[in-house]
């Protein structure tokens, strides 16, 4: 069977103030008709099965959200790396062998993904390994994995190289290079993923999943699945898709996805006077004169202003606020 796995544990740090900690991005809509999350979940319909991933206080906000799905809780958020071991293992339990698909919950897709889902599934299938999509960039985004490919057959290609998250000089690199974007989508079969966490530093994790999960999860540090296994895996595969295809990490990507106001991207509603280049969300009303390439934010009694290419650095605010309590 073909199982989607959506993962829903994140928050959406860099989403401040619209994202809160009992608010995370992904029931968050940004001016569409339902949630990042249920839009998620929407997406793969064509599933045998739907599980979605996250942390015990959000579970009933998932549930409402996507009442479709069955909701599995982790008993810390410790990233993608310790989330996408621990559901592989449980859902291998419940289901038995089986192609997952796995997915984040902050994405805007559009484009024939389902055709891309399912040769990401026979290709996990066909060659055993670990198979990630992959967008072809137009821009040297710091944010994403990237990834060269080796020759292709059949719609896909072994990675050769897997570099998450570079530094801007060596992202240009990479763009002029052809490298792929990790798009965060993967492929493969609970057995294959388990094993490559063996020789990673999920190890010590793996080794507890039939016991006690919350022993399991004590045994091992936050880390993302990029970092502990897919840069350094042996059997990585990847499918480039022509998908239209967008991270929602940080306000300055939700330029693309906005309705433009006088070359401004607008979330709510906003005055704009001799003002370009911003980004305006608020659950509210925005006034903006004279000021160009700014992210002003402001949800409930909260605002945020920040260069709009410095949008990454919001999650130094939360951290202030986390310390403050
Ligand atoms: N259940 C669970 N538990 N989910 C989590 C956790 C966790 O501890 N941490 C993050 N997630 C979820 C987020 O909610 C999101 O849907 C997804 O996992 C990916 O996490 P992000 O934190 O958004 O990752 P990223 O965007 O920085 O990087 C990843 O995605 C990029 C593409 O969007 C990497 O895979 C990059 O290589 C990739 O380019
Ligand atoms: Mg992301």
């Amino acid at each position: 069977p073909l199982v989607a796995l959506v993962l829903a544990g994140g928050t959406g740090t860099r989403l401040y103030p619209a994202s809160r900690s009992d608010r995370p991005k992904q029931f968050l809509s940004f001016g569409e008709d339902q949630s990042l999350l249920a839009d998620t979940v929407d997406r793969v319909g064509f599933a045998d099965e739907t599980y979605v991933l996250t942390r015990e206080s959000f579970a009933d906000g998932v549930r409402e959200r996507a009442p479709s799905a069955a909701v599995l809780t982790e008993p810390e958020p410790k990233d993608t790396g310790p989330a996408l071991a621990y559901a592989a293992h449980r859902i291998r339990e419940q289901v038995g062998d089986c192609v997952l698909l796995c997915l984040p919950s902050d994405h805007r897709i559009t484009g024939p993904f389902a055709e891309v889902a399912h040769t990401a599934a026979r290709v996990a299938v066909e060659t055993e390994g670990l198979v990630t999509v992959g967008i072809e960039p137009d821009r040297p985004a710091t944010g994403y994995g990237y990834i060269k490919p080796g020759p292709s057959k059949n719609g896909f290609a072994p990675v050769e190289t897997f570099h998450e998250k570079p530094d801007r000089e060596t992202a240009e690199r990479y763009v002029r290079e052809g490298f792929y974007w990790n798009a965060g989508l993967f492929a493969w079969t609970p057995t294959a993923l388990l094993s490559a966490a063996e020789s990673s530093p999920l190890a010590p994790m793996v080794d507890r999943l039939d016991g006690d999960p919350d022993a399991a999860f004590d045994a091992v540090d936050p880390v993302s699945i990029d970092y502990a296994v897919l840069e350094d895996a042996e059997n990585a595969f990847i499918v480039p898709a022509a998908l239209e295809w967008d991270d929602l990490g940080s306000w300055d990507a939700f330029e693309r996805v906005l309705d433009n106001q006088d070359g401004n991207a607008v979330l709510g509603e906003a005055v704009t006077i001799d003002a370009e280049g911003n980004v305006l969300a608020s659950d509210g009303h925005v006034s903006a004169v004279g000021v160009e390439d700014l992210v002003i934010a402001s949800f409930d009694d909260r605002t945020l202003v920040v260069p709009k290419d410095e949008a990454q650095r919001v999650r130094e605010v939360v951290a202030e606020l986390r310390a403050d309590g």
